[in-house]
């Protein structure tokens, strides 16, 4: 079974996906073990205690600069023995430090189809803001490991939804929250669990 570590900063909705998928049996060859919060009162802690998963605090704001925060998330990434870190709506982009020793064990969730509206500055309803405002009329989710730099790593399983007339930010986080990252977030865990992606040349593929 392989140790997951799932990192975490605000509400948890894909956290609560992975916990409903590994009770569920979608989730094979894996548990959640612990999960970190950048931030003291993110409510995915609660999610995480109602179902009895140890969990940490590193303070985001208690760090002066990445680097300094990247060494305290390693460090605890290391005591609880991770197989896999998986940032699900974390906030805060780790230093080489991190993302060098646990080259293609850490992956994450991006809202949106990467390479588009990625990268530093993009996250949350900002990624939806700014897809909304390009007027594209498709989006989605993306599930990629994570290297040095912010939202470039090899993806793994990509999701699409249409944009429709009308949508605000709230509503297309919504549509792609429910019909892609809650999927194929869980399905992504499961297929790394179980030793079925596979790098070539830098890219990811499914066994
Ligand atoms: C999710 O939409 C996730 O894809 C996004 O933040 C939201 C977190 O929601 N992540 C990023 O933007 C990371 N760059 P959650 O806390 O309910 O899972």
């Amino acid at each position: 079974m392989k140790n997951i570590v799932v990192l975490v900063s605000g509400g948890g909705t894909n956290l609560q996906a992975l916990i409903d998928a590994e009770k569920s049996g979608i989730i094979k060859g894996g548990r959640i073990t612990c999960v970190i919060s950048s931030n003291p009162s993110a409510y995915a802690l609660e999610r995480a205690k109602n179902n009895d998963i140890p969990t940490r605090v590193i303070p985001r704001r208690e760090y002066s600069d990445s680097v300094s925060y990247s060494k305290a998330v390693l460090a605890a990434l290391n005591e609880e023995k991770a197989d896999l870190v998986v940032l699900a709506g974390f906030m805060t982009i780790l230093d080489e430090c991190v993302t060098n020793e646990y080259a293609y064990k850490i992956i994450n969730v991006h809202p949106a189809l990467i390479p588009s509206f990625c990268g530093e500055g993009y996250y949350g309803l900002k990624v939806h803001e700014a897809a909304l405002a390009y007027g594209v009329k498709v989006s989605g989710a993306t599930i990629h490991f994570v290297n040095e730099k912010a939202d470039a790593g090899a993806i793994i399983l990509q999701g699409v939804v249409d944009v429709q007339n009308g949508d605000t930010p709230e509503i297309l986080q919504k549509r792609i929250m429910e019909n892609v990252e809650w999927k194929l977030l869980p399905k992504a865990v499961s297929l790394f669990c179980q030793d079925r992606i596979e790098i070539t040349d830098g890219r990811a593929y499914i066994k």
